[in-house]
């Protein structure tokens, strides 16, 4: 028997499949990726997309150019997660250093974000898709702010993927908000110091709910995590790949996913 066929008869199999579906009706991630086991599929996917600005530049184009051709990726990289039954993708769309970049190119990002977010939200809510942005709101244009919010409340009860952009997102930024909140909250008698635990302290981060990146793929191959979901990838495995992110598709997708696969998680035990 082949490997593929044995794994689509193992009844953990069927039932990972039938999970997906109940939320993901599409998912088929055996016609997808016929040697992997469902249940090596990530919950959840994180990623750095990098590399727009040398795509562009290798094309003697201007930046902005890479970063339009890194939407295309991105509606590439949902539409697959969708058909292999991912729960979550979470993408490090602007962080908070990016705004030292040129005043040109910030603004370009912003309004690629509104653009992209008017043109997409109809099919979002046609695909099931949920819809949420982390990070602060300081300093975000008011437009883009607007369309966000708009695209969270009409998403906000579909149970399909999460597309989550972590925008005008940082790391550090979040945990110390989360701090914040906390010691708030003493303050005022509402909690006790010694009642703070990890899952209380998750509850306090922008990504409270969320179910903690499995994956973590950087594309551009530095060897990096760029103050990105730090507490959140305790665990998570990585992958980097050379690949640019306006060239990552379906083949880099699955290239990372295999790779996921092939890992022993132990989370500090053993395997
Ligand atoms: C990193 O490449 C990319 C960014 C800072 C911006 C990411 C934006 C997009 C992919 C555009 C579309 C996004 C949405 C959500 C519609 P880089 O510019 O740092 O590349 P480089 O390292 O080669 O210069």
């Amino acid at each position: 028997m082949s490997t593929s066929t044995a794994i689509s008869l193992d009844p953990a199999a069927i039932n990972a499949i039938a999970a997906m579906r109940t939320r993901l009706p599409k998912a088929d991630p055996l016609a997808r990726l016929p040697d992997i086991h469902p249940c090596k599929i990530p919950r959840h996917i994180a990623i750095i997309m990098d590399g727009n600005g040398r795509w562009a530049q290798a094309r003697k184009l201007d930046r902005r150019q890479g970063h339009r051709a890194g939407a295309e990726s991105i509606r590439r990289t949902l539409n697959e997660c969708g058909k292999l039954g991912v729960e979550q993708l979470t993408l490090y769309s602007f962080s908070n250093e990016n705004w030292k970049r040129p005043i040109e190119e910030v603004t370009a990002i912003m309004e690629l974000f509104s653009e992209q977010l008017s043109l997409e939200a109809a099919n979002f809510v046609e695909q099931g898709v949920r819809f949420k942005a982390i990070g602060s709101r300081e300093r975000i244009p008011f437009e883009l702010a607007e369309a966000i919010d708009a695209v969270e409340q009409v998403t906000a009860s579909q149970n399909g993927i999460t597309l989550c952009l972590a925008l005008n997102y940082g790391s550090r930024a979040e945990i110390v908000d989360a701090a914040k909140s906390l010691a708030t909250r003493v303050a005022k008698g509402e909690l006790k110091p010694q009642d703070i635990t990890e899952d209380l302290f998750s509850a306090a981060l922008y990504t409270a709910g969320m179910p903690d990146p499995d994956l973590l793929i950087r594309t551009a191959g530095e060897m990096r995590v760029s103050n990105y979901l730090l507490w959140q990838i305790s665990y998570a495995e990585l992958h980097v790949t050379d690949v640019l992110w306006p060239d990552f598709g379906v083949p880099a997708l699955h290239a990372a996913i295999r790779d996921f696969a092939g890992r022993t998680r132990k989370f500090g035990g053993l395997a």
